[in-house]
């Protein structure tokens, strides 16, 4: 069965199709145009050729391109080789690129596609359980540049995102694992229902059951549809996805790239924002608990093991993006699906948490 989900953006919006196989996904008609698909070294062998088959059947002409896969592809280098390809490949302003994978291809693939011709069609294909229930949707494209991550970058909407959930099938573990943890952020951020659906579906959830997997990432594509429908460029309330991700980024940051995946550096930023959200929203040690065991319960740290990096953390939150006048800003929540965006909060509430997070459970 398939499921529809509407990104409401006017005349930028766009359908996130979920089911379970291309053949039905995929009907986009060619009419002879180029369709450029680009996978990383990893979905491509796996994927590349159902995908093209279908492509070539619906008429597009297709060329491909593979990237090395890992987080280091979303650079300057990699962008030029696709920008080439697209020109050796005759893709004119008609044409559409497919981004066949994680939120590393999806991200390259999205930027490229914004700026070649200044901008052709891109089509979204997410293959990972974070690109399915977060990078995939809602825009934002780019690219890291030496100096740090996403510096460069464009708000592209694609002109559609489908969503095959059995390549969820052939995600390393830990990589499934990571993206269960934006799945939980959207339980916290905006559903408490949803945030009971996951503790109750856990042992579905870690056993990839398709039939809940497919309730579960529509519900996730809903959320940031709905919220992104409302604020597209961040203006505002779309800065609530970024629950948890101050401490988050600050702890890949200062621990390198890949230490921790992006789930597993964001439950610990979930663990610490919940803290301080005790502290300065009242939010209950029992809601506080619960998270903390549903991200244990999913394989994800809930620890920080490295208790000596408080002063490079603290330093890079203050040079977060987000960060207003080097002052950084948090999201916190009050209550289970009631949160609050652009908060300052007292050093002391800072570092009382992050003692908190390296100290683990108190008994
Ligand atoms: N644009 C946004 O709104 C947004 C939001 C969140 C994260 N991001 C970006 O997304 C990136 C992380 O995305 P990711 O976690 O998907 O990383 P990724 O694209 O690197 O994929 C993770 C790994 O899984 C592999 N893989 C993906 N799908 C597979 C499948 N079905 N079977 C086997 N292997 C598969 C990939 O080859 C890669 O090795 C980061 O660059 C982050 O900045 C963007």
């Amino acid at each position: 069965m398939e499921t529809i989900v509407r990104v409401d953006l006017g005349e930028r919006g766009y359908d996130i199709r979920i089911g379970a196989d291309f053949a039905s996904l995929l009907q986009v008609k060619g009419a002879g145009r180029s369709a450029l698909i680009l996978a990383d070294s990893n979905t491509g062998p796996l994927y590349r050729d159902a995908v093209s088959r279908i492509l070539a059947k619906c008429g597009h002409v297709c060329s491909y391109l593979e990237i090395p896969a890992g987080e280091s592809s979303k650079c300057l280098e990699q962008l030029g080789r696709v920008l080439e390809h697209a020109v050796g490949a005759g893709l004119d302003r008609k044409s559409v690129l497919v981004a066949l994978g994680g939120g590393v291809v999806g991200d390259l693939g999205g930027f490229a596609a914004a700026v070649y011709l200044r901008g052709i069609s891109f089509l979204q294909v997410p293959t990972s359980l974070l690109a399915m229930v977060d990078s995939a949707v809602g825009g934002k494209t780019g690219i890291n540049l030496p100096q740090g991550k996403n510096l460069v970058g464009a708000f592209y909407q694609p002109v559609a995102v489908t969503v095959n959930l059995q390549t969820l099938q052939t995600l390393p573990e830990r990589e499934y694992r990571s993206g269960l943890a934006e799945v939980v952020k959207y339980g916290i951020i905006h559903d408490a229902a949803f945030f009971d659906l996951l503790e109750r579906e856990q042992a579905a959830l870690l056993r990839r059951d398709p039939s809940v997997l497919g309730q579960i990432v529509a519900r996730c594509c809903e959320i940031k549809a709905e919220i992104v429908s409302r604020d597209e460029r961040e203006g505002g309330l779309r800065a609530i996805l970024n629950y948890g991700h101050t401490f988050g980024h600050a702890i890949e940051a200062v621990c390198g790239y890949g230490t921790y995946l992006h789930g597993e550096a964001i439950s610990l930023g979930m663990v610490y924002a919940n803290h301080v959200s005790g502290m300065c929203y009242g939010f209950s040690a029992v809601a506080s608990r619960r998270v903390r065991d549903l991200l244990a319960g999913f394989g994800l740290p809930v620890q920080f093991e490295r208790c000596e990096e408080w002063g490079r953390l603290r330093a890079v939150m203050s040079s977060d993006k987000k960060a207003d006048r080097q002052v950084p800003m948090f999201v916190l929540v009050e209550d289970m699906g009631t949160v609050h965006f652009g908060c300052e909060v007292p050093e002391d509430v800072l570092q009382a948490a992050y003692a908190h997070v390296c100290e683990g459970e108190r008994k």
